[in-house]
């Protein structure tokens, strides 16, 4: 959550640090600010607000200077002012810092009887007043004796004028890279937001204190000594950052679905076999799991919910799934004959990370889903599936989610042939439905004039209700959180046969009802509750497969999707309830890439 930056070279950093924050806006935005060493003195400006307000300000009044630190907040302790907005200066430094300081009103009591003073309700200010209260001229060592005292995750940079020509950058659980350039460095919170400046990144790990010069680059351990780090080299297209024409990033990575979900199976399929070369576990060893344990958050959790479905259908194994918020507390029942599946588009949400934490010390084989290389999660799980959707800038997931679903898919289909639940013919066939659902994908980017149209009519209801059945009930689930998160209408995803158990008392001529009914084995179940639906007045917008001609009988507004098989329909149509919400929500004159109070990457409780 929130973004860091920094830079110092021979550039003026100001434009980069505005440029790399822009594009950690996605983490956060509710203020953003800057502070540069300038003139051997501190110079800070912020703004509650997103970078424009930053902007302005600088145009009006610039600043210079090569060495910067920056923050785009997404807040935590203390309410979006500029006031509590990040870099903090105090004494002699400036920082920015993402995380949660659990301890920190415990220190900050024993900070104030020192006779230090606050000026924010932020944590951040209590380890700047740590950092400055342990400067004796040396800003390395101040860090790392502060960040002792902190208890919870934090990634930081800090600079001061007293200690100039460096960046001092720490992290605990929350990640901060090194970006190396040519005589200049760049740091981030976040890999892809200095994408088109450098390909070769650091990554720090936990405990570990950086030293950045224009000269280059010490790193300290937890135990304060000098550690040698690898180099990595990014493959990433830095072109994948951009809109790309698009009038929003989301328009454009819903548009992109097909490219992402074949990015994502491909190189894991060949001559109508499955070759999942990532997927490093024997199989003797996958005849031993007895059961599979999902974990994941929100979007990602619909994505485990599907993949139970996938995963239990064709390989008979066990699923239990559980939001990772909740997993991490219950004391869940995992052991070595467990497998778990932690599954995350950043790979940093702070409780997905504890799950999977959590079954390791259990015992479990863990493996990771995740479209961040490099992330915490793939770092710290035994197998990773890379999901290759490529950055999603949009605050709302879209092609994560149905790229996520197709590696889910394939790891279904590997395990049921490892296992012998399925035969090599019918591996063939799957693979065979997976190659042609890329088509269809492209196919059902065509519904998006329809869908503009039905917005027209529905942008100003209160309320939607999303209905599916089986493996389409957390496609009901991911279609109405889209549209609770894009266009703030409030929406509920049911199980369809649970509806007459309390959501139909919603349903009036008012409550659009968006059911999900694709040629499934539950076909006949969702024409039973197309027609409770309507007895009640209700306006049905009904998703069906085409050549389906039932259903058009009973429903005004039908959209018509091309047949797959059922395992793949969730990929298919979650794709029309994307563009239901995007529409929906322009049309109500909404940041859509930029939802209120939403960040893309969870790193808080
Ligand atoms: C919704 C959305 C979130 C994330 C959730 C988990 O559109 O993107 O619900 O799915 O915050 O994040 P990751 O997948 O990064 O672990």
């Amino acid at each position: 959550m929130s973004g860091i930056v920094g830079y110092i070279g021979g550039q003026n950093a100001i434009p980069i640090l505005i440029d790399v924050l822009r594009r950690l806006e996605y983490r956060g935005y509710d203020s953003t600010g800057i502070a540069v060493i300038h003139d051997s003195s501190l110079a800070v400006r912020k703004r509650a607000g997103n970078i424009e307000n930053l902007k302005e300000s600088l145009r009006n009044e610039p600043l210079s200077g090569s060495i910067g630190i920056g923050h785009t907040r997404w807040a935590t302790h203390g309410k979006p002012t500029e006031n509590n907005a990040h870099p903090h200066i105090t004494g002699r430094i400036a920082i920015v810092h993402n995380g949660i300081m659990e301890n920190y009103l415990t220190l900050k009591e024993s900070l104030i009887k020192e006779g230090r003073s606050f000026i924010s309700e932020t944590d951040t200010e209590v380890i700047a007043h740590l950092i400055d209260k342990n400067f004796e001229g040396n800003l390395e060592q101040a860090v790392q004796k502060a960040v002792r005292e902190i208890v919870g995750p934090y990634a930081l940079a800090v600079i001061s004028h007293y200690d100039p020509e460096k960046i001092v950058i720490a992290r605990n659980e929350n990640p901060i890279v090194i970006g190396l350039g040519k005589g200049e460095f760049y740091v981030a919170s976040d890999t892809t937001a200095i994408l088109s400046y450098v390909k070769d990144i650091i990554f720090l790990d936990d405990g570990e204190v950086a030293v950045i010069k224009k000269e280059g680059v010490q790193i300290y351990d937890s135990n304060g000594k000098l550690t040698v780090k690898n180099i990595r080299r990014l493959g990433l297209n830095p072109i994948l950052m951009e809109k790309g024409g698009y009038r929003h990033f989301i328009l454009k990575e819903i548009f992109e679905q097909p490219r992402a979900i074949w990015d994502t199976v491909r190189g894991r399929i060949s001559g109508g076999d499955i070759i999942f070369e990532d997927f490093r576990l024997g199989d003797s060893e996958i005849k031993k799991v007895n059961k599979i344990f999902i974990t994941a958050c929100g979007t990602s959790w619909h994505a485990g919910l599907i993949g139970k479905f996938m995963i239990e259908n064709l390989s008979r194994i066990p699923v239990e799934v559980d939001i990772s918020s909740e997993c991490r507390y219950r004391n869940p029942i995992m052991d070595s004959e467990t497998l778990l599946i932690a599954i995350s588009e950043s790979g940093e949400t702070v409780d997905t990370i504890t799950s999977l934490r959590e079954g390791k010390r259990r015992g479990a084989k863990t493996i990771s889903i995740c479209n961040t290389i490099e992330s915490s999660i793939s770092r710290e799980s035994d197998i990773t599936i890379n999901v290759n959707a490529g950055p999603e800038i949009s605050v709302a997931s879209t092609k994560t989610f149905t790229s996520s679903l197709s590696a889910l898919y394939l790891l279904a289909v590997y395990l049921a042939k490892v296992r012998g639940a399925i035969n090599q013919n019918k591996v063939t066939e799957k693979v065979q439905g997976v190659l042609d659902l890329i088509g269809k994908v492209e196919d059902v980017m065509s519904l998006e004039e329809e869908i503009e149209g039905l917005s027209r009519i529905f942008y100003e209801r209160k309320g939607f209700l999303y209905l599916g059945r089986g493996i389409n009930y957390p496609v009901a689930l991911e279609g109405a959180m889209k549209m609770k998160e894009l266009s703030y209408i409030y929406a509920e995803g049911y199980p369809g046969g649970e509806m007459k158990h309390g959501p139909i008392a919603l349903i009036d001529e008012n409550t659009p009802v968006v059911i999900l009914a694709p040629k499934t084995s539950l076909y006949e179940k969702n024409l039973i509750d197309i027609e409770e639906v309507k007895a009640r007045q209700g306006v049905v917008i009904v998703f069906a497969t085409e050549g389906d001609t039932e259903v058009r009988k009973m429903a005004s507004h039908v959209l018509y999707l091309p047949h797959v098989t059922e395992l793949l329909t969730p990929i298919l149509f979650t794709i029309p309830l994307q563009f239901l919400a995007y529409y929906v929500a322009l049309r109500r004159g909404l940041n859509v890439d930029r939802p209120r109070n939403l960040a893309k990457s969870v790193t808080v409780e």
